[in-house]
């Protein structure tokens, strides 16, 4: 077991180069099988969904390794087309491989995707787009029949903009016949990189960052080396922290056009914001003033992921700051245990309301999600004392060295394993 423990009160200074974004590298490692050769990913952070993503792809017949900081993923040889219970279970992203499976073999077989700790997570927006490109699904208890001899292009009107069904409709689109055009696209950076990884090995898709993507299928695919954008939720947390610590740091690498809804929150609590075309830099009295309601919406709106450690930095100061969690139905577990650590929080649905408080003092909390366990580093940063947070594989499955990272901006952090 391990627990991570920070000592608050220094505020963190200097520069860090930002890891390869979580949300673009599980879908693109998936996207790998439409090669049918090796691809180089550059950038890739070393997580356990990633880890958990090259044991699929290694089930499915591939040879997957690392060379440094690339992964190479060879797909000249899939021996099968299905996926087991427990490798779909570990994570959510593990259904983005029913498009690309589809795509490539023409069946599938898997189980409904892990990863419900934000509440119910549907996936029937993912399955009527690949009906409607012609698959045929058969769902009992859990698991996934589909079989797609031939798909044909056509409209794809998705009914919310989901990223992953905007993912897994463009996978399964580059296997059918003709033309594809998906509206209510979801317009996360995410779908561009997987549009440039796609292209990069001889796709035609066109039109990610909009809410009309066009996919023209069939196409011969060859491999490609292809670099991860940043991430721009860990770049939010690690901004957010500095915030809430007094800070004054420069993320390297970074694109300062993807976190502008997060930056003008921030600055509207009282930073100072500044940037170039690939780095930010974010300067703090750490005397933070409440903002405008922060409402979570598909980009390019508030990111709900950035939502926890947003409310983290704005525990300490003045004012009163109202958040409303618009896209999942739990989004809040992680207010109890920041309530521990002395923040005042008052919770009703998707409404939470957080009076800044003075100061926050150390406790012992528990990571009850990804983002959510994240949000408790930022604000134990800030409290008086020595913070204990356990249950840290949550945080593992995105931030690939959050302890190091924070230990070089010069906060009082170690990991414990016992
Ligand atoms: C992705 C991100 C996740 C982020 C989320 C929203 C990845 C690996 N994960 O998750 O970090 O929090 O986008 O920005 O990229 N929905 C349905 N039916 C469906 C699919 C989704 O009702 O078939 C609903 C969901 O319950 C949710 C909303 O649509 O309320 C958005 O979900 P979606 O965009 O699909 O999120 P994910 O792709 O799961």
């Amino acid at each position: 077991m391990s627990i991570i423990l920070v000592e608050g009160g220094r505020p963190l200074k200097g520069e860090l180069t930002v890891q390869g974004a979580k949300n673009s590298v599980l879908p693109i490692l998936a996207a790998t099988l439409l090669s049918g050769d090796t691809c180089r990913i550059r950038r890739c952070p070393r997580l356990r969904d990633v880890e958990t993503t090259m044991e699929i792809l290694r089930y499915l017949g591939c040879r997957v390794w690392w060379e440094g900081e690339d992964l190479l993923v060879d797909t000249a040889t899939v021996t099968r087309w299905d996926i087991p219970d427990g490798l779909m279970r570990k994570m959510r992203s593990s259904v983005i491989f029913l498009g690309a499976i589809l795509a490539r073999c023409g069946q599938a077989e898997l189980s409904y995707p892990g990863g419900c700790e934000l509440g119910p997570r549907p996936i029937d927006l993912h399955l009527q787009a690949l009906r409607q490109l012609g698959a045929e699904i058969q769902e009992e208890g859990g698991a996934l029949q589909c079989r797609a001899e031939t798909m044909r292009g056509t409209h794809i009107l998705l009914s919310l903009p989901s990223v992953g069904a905007t993912e897994n409709a463009i996978l399964a689109a580059c296997g059918a016949d003709g033309v594809t055009v998906i509206s209510n696209a979801a317009r996360e950076p995410e779908i561009c990189d997987l549009q440039d990884f796609l292209v990069a090995c001889g796709a035609a898709v066109q039109g990610a960052g909009s809410s009309t993507i066009t996919v023209e299928g069939r196409r011969r695919l060859h491999g490609c080396t292809h670099a991860v954008i940043a991430d721009r939720i860990v770049a939010a947390t690690y901004l957010c922290a500095a915030a809430g610590t007094g800070g004054d740091i420069c993320l390297k690498d970074v694109e300062p056009a993807h976190l502008s809804t997060v930056t003008a929150a921030l600055s509207q609590a009282g930073c100072r914001i500044t940037w170039d075309e690939n780095s930010l830099r974010l300067q703090s009295s750490g005397a933070l003033r409440s903002v405008s309601p922060v409402r979570t919406s598909p980009y390019p709106g508030f990111p709900t992921d950035a939502q926890a450690v947003l409310m983290a930095a704005l525990l300490r100061g003045s004012g009163t700051t109202v958040f409303v969690e618009n896209m999942f139905e739990s989004r809040y577990r992680h207010v109890p245990e920041l309530r521990r650590m002395g923040a005042d929080i008052r919770c009703e649905g998707k409404v939470a309301v957080v009076c800044a408080v003075e100061k926050l003092h150390a406790a012992q909390v528990h990571a009850t999600d990804l983002r959510g366990g994240a949000a408790l580093i930022v604000a134990a940063l800030q409290a008086q004392g020595i913070t204990q947070v356990g249950q840290l594989h949550h945080i593992q499955r995105g931030y690939a060295h959050i302890t190091a990272d924070l230990l070089q901006l010069g906060a009082g952090i170690r990991q414990e394993d016992t």
